[in-house]
């Protein structure tokens, strides 16, 4: 029988742009045999199902039901496409699990400590393998002492917001006397700063899911950025940024990296599809956890699409399987 899917986008932060766009990928592909997808935007004036011949129709947040011609539409899933906040930050993933509605991503718990840097980084420590920069985690109103951080840590420095995304108020710090400047520019992003030693290797982001009762590390993308950092004109100006889709490990950093990545997943407990940044430091080749992403872009030409193609699967047989792992 047919599923009746909530293919859910928008979000309340400035990456609701780039939702929409991962949202019209799924519904592209998504296979219309198996699912009955309504596409529904959430923003801040609310949540609304928009048929294309009629004006928009208000959800009902009590049972997360729709009422189209007098008929009320209950979802059996729900497809979160929503970058940032409220879809990867695990406040849908709350409202969701009291009404029973399962959902492609990650639960709530995990959901909300992934978005916290440095929150993450302390839980995969000890993974086998993996190693993370050496790093600060400083609080705005806090009591932190940046010179002995600069004492602590080994120049250059990486300063991140500690939530951040797409490289926002992000800097490297070649001088220790500008990280004050650093920090407070951080800190106009987020409450909490982290920052680290700055890694010096090959930049990847891979893509890992659990379906089928397995799980699936996809092939890897090494990002080559023309700037110092993948930083937001290079993640998001055509161009700037070479990505190579596989990219290029030998064979044994390719089952270490493998091994490292089903471990983060099963450690940090994912659901659905993720995506790890990481390094392999120039000279050692030792792997560098840097963040994971709970909700990965979806567009057109996001890491996954390009990853999913690389398997040479099919998007719809992809989201399909996603699917049916989260409707079991
Ligand atoms: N410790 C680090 N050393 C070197 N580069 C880093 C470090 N941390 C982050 N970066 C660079 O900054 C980019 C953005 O950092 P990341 O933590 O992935 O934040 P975002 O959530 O914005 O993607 C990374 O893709 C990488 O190029
Ligand atoms: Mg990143």
């Amino acid at each position: 029988m047919r599923k009746t899917i909530a293919l859910l986008t928008g979000g309340t932060t400035g990456e609701w742009v780039v939702s929409v766009k991962s949202a019209a990928t799924i519904a592209q592909n998504i296979d219309a045999d198996l699912y009955d997808v309504y596409k529904i935007m959430l923003n801040d004036k609310g949540w609304f199902y928009e048929p294309a011949d009629s004006v928009k129709i208000e959800i009902d947040k009590n049972d997360f039901s729709l009422t189209l011609d007098g008929r009320k539409i209950k979802f059996d899933g729900v497809f979160i496409a929503i970058h940032g906040s409220p879809g990867e930050d695990g406040k849908l993933q709350g409202y969701f699990d009291m009404l029973n509605i399962p959902y492609t991503t990650c639960d709530a718990l995990t959901s909300s400590i992934t978005m916290n840097k440095g929150y993450t980084k302390a839980i995969v420590e000890g993974i086998d393998n993996l190693h993370t920069a050496k790093s600060v985690q400083i609080f705005k109103n806090g009591n932190y002492d940046l010179k002995q951080i600069k004492h602590d840590l080994k120049l250059p420095y990486f300063v991140k917001p500690n939530s951040g995304g797409s490289s926002i108020g992000m800097s490297k710090v070649k001088h220790a006397d500008d990280l004050d400047a650093a920090v407070e520019k951080a800190f106009l992003e987020d409450n909490q700063v982290l920052i680290e030693e700055f890694v010096s290797g090959r930049e990847f982001s891979i893509g890992v899911y659990n379906a089928k009762s397995q799980i699936t590390v996809l092939p890897t993308t090494e990002v080559i950025p023309a700037n110092e950092f993948f930083d937001f004109e290079a993640k998001y100006t055509p161009g700037a940024t070479q990505e190579i889709t596989p990219g290029k490990m030998n064979d044994e950093e390719y089952l270490r990296v493998h091994q490292i990545i089903k471990d983060v997943y099963k450690k940090l407990n994912c659901r659905g599809v993720v995506r790890v940044d990481y390094f392999l430091e120039h000279d050692t080749s030792n792997f560098y956890f840097i963040e994971i992403n709970t909700i990965p872009g979806q567009t057109a030409t996001s890491f996954i699409p390009q990853q999913v193609a690389a398997t040479g699967i099919t998007l719809k047989q992809f989201y399909t399987d996603l699917m049916k792992e989260t409707l079991n």
